[in-house]
């Protein structure tokens, strides 16, 4: 019995597919290679905006002419999409067998056998907040783990920013316990993971949700992790600027393994707007947060998320927004245009930019952060950064590919046996993606 599984989204379905992966191997299933037909397809979906849920009936409808050719294939959707829909989307889609919300991702094998029996149409979309589903994971370590790890320490939300879909989809927040976490990562470094990204949808408001005695808080979690042996690295995203305190800073700045990178999605670039979104700072604020962060944490990379289009916006707002940007000067952003979502307040408000508009500002904004990502990776070039190596570059004859410590993509010709090892670089050419380097030394740590 071979199973598939699609991922759309974000990291944390990413690491919820590699739970559903895990789940259905112990149960016996074994993934598809490339050219089988699989018994099970499993789409785990995101709700965040309109177009990755387009994508998902546009796959549904591919598979429903691969079933005319194998009718006992089964279809299960998964995660957000499965989660805000629920029976409509079995009734609409007309070939999906049992929709799996994102509390119930353990029970995936459990109701790919029912499906398999026979029982037709099985929606499990209950958030009362099983919490097995986010702490079973340290339970499932065999074989081989990455090199770089994802491992979720909290999931939920309930900021309520006004357009976003998230609180609804995921629930509440629901923290692991510090020893669990460490004990998942203890079994990964065991198996050869060496750099690890700890995932929510806000890690900063981790623990919040568990007893206040003993305190349990994101930076008294990343100072238990760091003191783990044969842990290198230490990534977490995302951050909410608001949650972002004093001792978070300083654990960036002491913490050895802790890496200089930090997502901190800005989302809008005008007073007006952050209120309108509910983000709970301002703009002021967040300049004097990344001033303080870049000036605490040398070599610090800033990455955000914008957003443009929210309802209301105006050429103007978005003008003044660019400007902010630029003088905010951002490593990086991941750039969306609003999308309207059911059930949020910002969808029902009747000042709708026209998504002409929307695109038009997306495509301005993409190009002026373009620009600042060129300028900054330029700034770079001649300094030797450690760069842990992943693999050969997926491009390019003889080339290794690895990332530096504040998430930068290098490439550079080296031996395939350097792969999970640290090494130096010397940057030598700055792209958008990232650098093209020469290999200085190798500094240090290897994985065998
Ligand atoms: N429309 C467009 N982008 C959105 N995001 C969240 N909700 C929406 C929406 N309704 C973006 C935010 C968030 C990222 C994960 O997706 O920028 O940080
Ligand atoms: Fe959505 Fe805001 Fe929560 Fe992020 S913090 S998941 S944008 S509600």
């Amino acid at each position: 019995m071979r199973y598939e599984i699609v991922t759309f989204g974000c990291q944390m379905n990413e690491a919820d597919s590699g739970l559903m992966a895990a789940l259905l191997d112990h149960a016996g299933w074994e993934p598809a290679g490339s050219r089988d037909d699989p018994d099970l397809v499993v789409i785990n979906t995101c709700a965040v905006r309109e177009k990755p849920e387009q994508k998902v009936f546009s796959l549904l409808g591919h598979l429903r002419r691969r079933q005319e050719g194998r009718p006992g294939m089964v279809i299960v959707v998964a995660g957000c999409m499965a989660q805000a829909q629920g029976e409509a989307l079995v009734k609409r889609a007309g070939n999906v067998d049992a929709v799996v919300g994102t509390r119930c991702f353990h029970q995936i094998a459990e109701v790919a056998a029912r499906v398999r029996s026979g029982e037709k149409c099985i929606v499990l979309t209950g958030l009362e907040g099983d919490p097995a589903a986010v702490r079973c994971r340290a339970a499932l370590g065999h074989g081989r783990a990455p090199l770089r790890a994802l491992v979720p320490i909290i999931q939920g939300c309930t900021s309520y920013c006004t357009y976003c879909v998230v609180p609804y989809v995921r629930g509440a927040e629901i923290s692991r316990e510090p020893g669990d976490v460490l004990d998942e990562l203890r079994d990964l470094v065991r198996r050869g993971t060496r750099e690890v990204t700890l995932l929510g949808q806000n890690v900063l408001a981790y623990g919040r949700d568990l007893p206040p005695e003993p305190p349990t808080t994101f930076d008294l979690l990343l100072s238990l992790l760091d003191r783990l042996e044969g842990l290198w690295r230490i990534r977490f995203t995302t951050c909410h600027p608001r949650d972002v305190t004093d001792a978070l800073i300083r654990q960036m700045a002491d913490l050895g393994k802790v890496c200089e990178h930090i997502h901190l999605p800005i989302q809008a670039g005008t007073d007006e707007l952050l209120t309108q979104m509910n983000r709970g700072y301002t703009t002021r604020q967040y300049r004097q947060l990344v001033d303080r962060l870049r000036a605490e944490v040398p070599g610090l990379a800033v990455t955000t998320d914008i957003m443009v289009g929210f309802p209301g916006e105006t050429e103007d707002d978005f003008e003044r927004s660019l400007r902010l940007y630029a003088g905010i000067s951002f490593d990086a952003a991941f750039t969306f245009a609003y999308s309207p979502r059911p059930g949020t307040a910002a969808a029902q408000r009747s000042d709708q930019v026209p998504p002409k508009v929307r695109l038009e500002r997306l495509h301005r904004l993409i190009e002026a952060q373009n620009r600042i990502t060129q300028e900054r990776n330029q700034a770079q070039l001649g300094a030797v950064v450690e760069v842990l190596v992943e693999g050969r570059a997926e491009r390019g004859e003889g080339l290794l590919a690895g990332k530096t410590r504040a998430n930068k993509q290098v490439v550079f010709p080296g031996d395939p046996s350097l792969a999970g090892s640290l090494v130096r670089v010397r940057l030598t050419e700055a792209e958008l993606w990232g650098f093209r380097g020469e290999l200085a030394a190798v500094a240090g740590g290897s994985r065998e």
